[in-house]
């Protein structure tokens, strides 16, 4: 199938369009996991690694609450975005249940990305479970502009969640797989390999950039802040609007005199990780 028929598109402003876009495919790739990818010139062009869409979950309604935060988790071919999920709730079972050829509203791309300020020494990438998704397409843009290879901690329950494995290893990645109870990969916690990693990569200042469940970012941001370093997160909490509108996605910020509070869906989703007052996470 050739690129997706654009059947509405509004620009609010040069940085942010809707668009319905045609389903190319939506496919089960793991325990409760699915990749779905569709083809937009438009988004694909204005789309960074970090940002994310607000996609409609299902085309027999316009019920605004049910749109879903996504973020971005490929791009290929110029024009074709993918992204990666886990059916949790309505909204991703909804999705889930979606065929090629069927059309879904897009918002985006939103939020802030993250920062890629040049090459670094070293880079390490830490991923719990879906938070692979925004650390994929980050490694794709890393690898145009690093000499080195980038080095990835990816985590999961257990080996039946466990996906993109071949794909990363394609991506040029020293990765390193661990499963809280053993079955693949090292028997533990990204954060358990970060700890190992720290003791001896420490003076080259590896840079970080980390998604995944709140606990693993707040051990991440906490390490990385004692231990003096660069660290990127980004978070994925719990969103309503991803606009700005709603207020529902602020967390408390941790060294800001003059803004009391994040919005996740504007300031972030990715933040320095100092930004953050981990204490209120
Ligand atoms: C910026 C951003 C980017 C995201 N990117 C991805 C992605 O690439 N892939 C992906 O699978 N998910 C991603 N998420 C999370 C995704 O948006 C939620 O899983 C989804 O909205 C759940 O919708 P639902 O209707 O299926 O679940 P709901 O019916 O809304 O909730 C079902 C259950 O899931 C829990 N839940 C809902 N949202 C979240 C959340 N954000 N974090 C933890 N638990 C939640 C609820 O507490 C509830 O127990 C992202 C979230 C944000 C804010
Ligand atoms: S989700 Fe509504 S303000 Fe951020």
């Amino acid at each position: 199938m050739t690129e997706g028929k654009i059947t509405d598109l509004a620009v609010y402003d040069n940085k942010m369009l809707e668009e319905t876009v045609l389903i190319e495919f939506n496919r089960q790739i793991g325990k409760d996991t699915w990749l779905m990818g569709f083809r937009s010139a438009d988004l694909a062009s204005l789309a960074k690694p970090g940002q994310f869409l607000m996609i409609h979950l299902d085309r027999n309604t316009k019920d605004p609450l049910l749109r879903r935060p996504f973020s971005i988790h490929r791009i290929q071919d110029r024009n074709q975005l993918m992204i990666l999920y886990k059916i949790v709730g309505k909204g991703t079972l909804l999705l889930s249940s979606l065929k090629e050829g069927d059309p879904i509203s897009v918002i985006g791309p939103l939020g802030n990305g993250f920062t890629i300020s040049g090459p670094h020494e070293r880079t390490l990438l830490i991923a719990g479970g879906m938070g692979i998704a925004p650390l994929f397409f980050l490694a794709q843009a890393l690898n145009k502009v690093q000499k080195h290879t980038i080095k990835m901690f990816l985590g999961f329950s257990t080996s039946q969640e466990v996906v993109l494995v071949d794909q990363l290893k394609g991506l040029n990645i020293d990765l390193s797989l661990t499963t809280e109870d053993g079955s693949l990969g090292i028997k533990g916690l990204v954060t358990d390999l970060l700890d190992e990693y720290l003791r001896q990569e420490l003076n080259k200042k590896p840079v970080i950039y980390a998604c995944g469940p709140t606990l693993m970012l707040k051990k991440v941001a906490q390490m990385a802040i004692t231990s003096n370093l660069r660290c990127y997160v980004s978070l994925e909490g719990y969103m309503a609007c991803g606009l700005g509108i709603c207020q529902g996605c602020a967390v408390k910020a941790g060294n800001s005199k003059d803004k009391p509070y994040y919005y996740v869906c504007q300031d972030g989703p990715v933040f320095s990780s100092e930004m953050i007052d981990w204490r209120a996470m």
